[in-house]
């Protein structure tokens, strides 16, 4: 028994072929252009390198700068500016955002009129030195903390979390 293919059967085949590999080279770069950002944000558990040494770290709060690489918006990739008001409790090293749980102002340590107090200017919300915000004043919730490690001495700051140490 055998299975003739005719000519038209066997031009029809290779069209077939053609056409389906043509669709498929045109939907996989939309299909892989609509996915890629899901496939690509696995980099959050990552820590940043500052230049701050614990080491010289204090009880009192510093502003610490530092900068997220190529971080990934989306399509779009790059560096973000970032703040963390860090400081040490006994060996414990403790990164706070700057962001006030208001309206999102920046936050800062103390000033003339608000010792040991972070201040937040937009609406004179406060803050006590753990982040906790302080009765009556605008925040109604403490500072995130940022995850920290420390790597050979220096300062490592990972993504925010809601307050531990409230
Ligand atoms: S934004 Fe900070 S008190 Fe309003």
């Amino acid at each position: 028994m055998s299975s003739k293919v005719s000519r038209r059967q066997f031009l029809s085949y290779s069209l077939m072929g053609v056409g389906g590999f043509m669709v498929s080279a045109a939907v996989m770069p939309m299909v892989r252009f609509a996915i890629d950002p899901v496939l690509q944000a696995k980099s959050d558990g990552d820590f940043i390198a500052t230049s701050q040494k614990v080491d010289e770290l204090t009880d009192v709060p510093v502003r610490v700068d530092f900068t997220i690489k190529d971080r990934k918006d989306a399509w779009y990739k790059s560096d973000v500016s970032n703040t963390a008001w860090v400081y040490k409790e006994g060996d414990t090293v403790i990164a706070l955002s700057p962001v006030c749980k208001h309206l999102g102002c920046t936050v800062n340590w103390e000033g003339d009129n608000h010792k040991n107090e972070f201040f937040c200017p937009c609406h004179a919300g406060r803050y006590e030195k753990n982040g906790k915000n302080v009765a009556g004043t605008p925040p109604l919730g403490p500072l995130d903390e940022f995850q920290v490690q420390e790597v050979d001495g220096f300062v490592y700051l990972g993504k925010t979390v809601p307050n531990t140490l409230v």
